[in-house]
Formats: C-alpha cells, sequence, structure tokens
C-alpha cells in the first residue's frame, strides 16, 4: 500500500476505533503493556516520550512512575485518540501528561532530550517501522533507552485472519506489514540498525479471552486498525466478515466466549553514550 493511504487508514480508522478501544481490549493488551513498563525501569524525574499512545492505557501509568518530578510526551497519529487520553488526564488531574497528534515516523521534537522512548503495540501500523526507531533514538539523550512492543507472529496470533477476511472486501490491504517485525529477529534487526546497543528481547505467549461474541466481533472490527474498512462495508458485507472471522476463531470458543491464542514481542536498546 502507498505509504500515505496507509497513514490515512490508520489515522482515521484509530479516529472511530477510539471510543471502543478501552473496554474491548484493555485486559487483553494488559500482559505486553506490563511488560514494556517491568523493561523500561522508570524513575521518579525522567522524561519520556511516548509514540502510538492511543487513549492513554500506557501513559498514565508511566506517568505514575516517573513522578515526582518526571513527565511523558505522549503522541499519536490519530486526533481522537489524543483528544480523549487529554480529556482523560484532566478528569482525573494528571498533570504531568502532555498529549500531541504526530506521526510517529516524523516527530516535531528536539533531539537528545528524553531519558526514555516508549511505543507500545504500535509499530505494526507504521509504513516504515524502521524510521520510527531512528526518531525514537534521535530524540532520546546519549545512555537514553527505547521500549517497544509489539505483536508476535502470525502462526502464533489466533485471530490474524481478520486481515484477509478484511483485505478480501477492499481494494488495498489494510495492514501489509503487520507481523513483520514480530517475525524472527526483525525487531532486534531494525532495532540495531536504528543506532542502539544492549538489546533485551522477551517472547511470550498470552491467551486473549473475549467474554462474548460481542465483545470479540467488537475488538475486531470497531475497536481495531480495521475499523475505517469495517464501516464503509454495507451489512450485508458486514454479517459475511462477521461469519467468516468467526469461523476463523471458532477452534478457540470456550465458556461462551473465545480464549484465543496470542504472542507478543517486547525489546529494549540502549542509545550509546559516544
Ligand atoms: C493498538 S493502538 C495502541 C495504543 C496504546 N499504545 C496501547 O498500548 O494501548 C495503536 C495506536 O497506533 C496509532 N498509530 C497508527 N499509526 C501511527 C503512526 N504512523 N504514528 C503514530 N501513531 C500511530 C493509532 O492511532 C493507535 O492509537
Amino acid at each position: 500500500m502507498e505509504p500515505r493511504l496507509q497513514r490515512r487508514v490508520q489515522r482515521y480508522g484509530w479516529d472511530k476505533a477510539a471510543q471502543f478501544y478501552d473496554d474491548a481490549w484493555k485486559e487483553q493488551l494488559r500482559p505486553a503493556q506490563d511488560k514494556l513498563l517491568e523493561m523500561a525501569e522508570f524513575k521518579p524525574g525522567e522524561k519520556v516520550l511516548e509514540t502510538s499512545c492511543g487513549t492513554g492505557l500506557v501513559t498514565f501509568r508511566a506517568a505514575g512512575q516517573v513522578a515526582p518530578g518526571g513527565e511523558v510526551v505522549a503522541t499519536d497519529l490519530s486526533g481522537t485518540m489524543v483528544e480523549l487520553a487529554g480529556d482523560l488526564a484532566k478528569k482525573q488531574s494528571i498533570d504531568n501528561v502532555s498529549f500531541y497528534r504526530m506521526d510517529a515516523e516524523e516527530l516535531d521534537l528536539e533531539d537528545n532530550q528524553f531519558d526514555t522512548a516508549i511505543c507500545s503495540l504500535g509499530l505494526m501500523y507504521f509504513p516504515y517501522p524502521a524510521e520510527a526507531l531512528k526518531e525514537m533514538h534521535l530524540v532520546l539523550k546519549p545512555g537514553g533507552k527505547a521500549v517497544v512492543a509489539i505483536w508476535g507472529e502470525r502462526k502464533n496470533c489466533g485471530w490474524a485472519d481478520i486481515f484477509p477476511i478484511v483485505d478480501k472486501h477492499v481494494a488495498s490491504e489494510v495492514c501489509p506489514m503487520f507481523f513483520q517485525q514480530g517475525t524472527g529477529n526483525t525487531l532486534n534487526h531494525s532495532l540495531e540498525s536504528a543506532g542502539f546497543e544492549n538489546i533485551d528481547t522477551e517472547r511470550f505467549k498470552k491467551t486473549l479471552h473475549f467474554s462474548s461474541r460481542e465483545h470479540v466481533l467488537t475488538a475486531a472490527f470497531d475497536g481495531g486498525p480495521v475499523a475505517l474498512a469495517y464501516r464503509k462495508f454495507d451489512d450485508q458485507t458486514k454479517e459475511a466478515v462477521h461469519q467468516e472471522y468467526l469461523d476463523s476463531i471458532a477452534p478457540y470458543r470456550k465458556n461462551g466466549g473465545y480464549a484465543i491464542p496470542g504472542e507478543f514481542v517486547v525489546a529494549k536498546g540502549v542509545k550509546p553514550v559516544r
């Protein structure tokens, strides 16, 4: 897919998905977010950059861990995500976070200023993930670290057929390279080529629990990356893709809901001091 189109599909798709995201995905993504926060080893006073912050699920936890004295600058391509997260910060009186709409591949920020840069489950959606890692590298202070969480290998993610099922009904693929970084050592190599050293990677499997048919369908179609394409389908096409997706995850039915296998990779790299 042409990169500009991919960015538009992502930006406006996540605008639509924002209102469904937390209810659909909060619990399922928690293990990857916990691991990212553990590997980040935040300390009070640190200045943190987050790219693809979404609704702030990781942002607010990071902000708590760097207080007092620290702050999180959180960015996302979707204006609705950034607005929603900003409203949540206000409601909770969290004053050491700021939110900006910004493409992770083109950070409009000064170099060498952050102690840590994080990206939780965003890299799969960028046309050039390696560019985003280079941008994180640039804005980190020497000795600063980047911590990135992504989905793992396609064969270990039981929900993966959502992409070909939706792609059949649209002119171009929604997320052409979704599983690329999570396959083999690709993420390690991308971090290395962005200039990071001392890279540490953890790959782990987790079962994703969805309480009902409605929950699993909302998560797949309304609350995620295919939301823009899905909104444009007529009712008949919506019914057809629901059925195909339910067929693809039928082996994982459990107690009226679904227990779907998933795999995550979380990696950390350090910007060398030279
Ligand atoms: C699955 S959500 C992850 C949100 C949050 N980090 C979390 O862990 O819950 C993916 C996010 O990536 C954002 N995104 C997609 N493409 C992007 C890009 N090129 N630059 C910045 N953010 C992007 C989306 O808008 C969306 O909010």
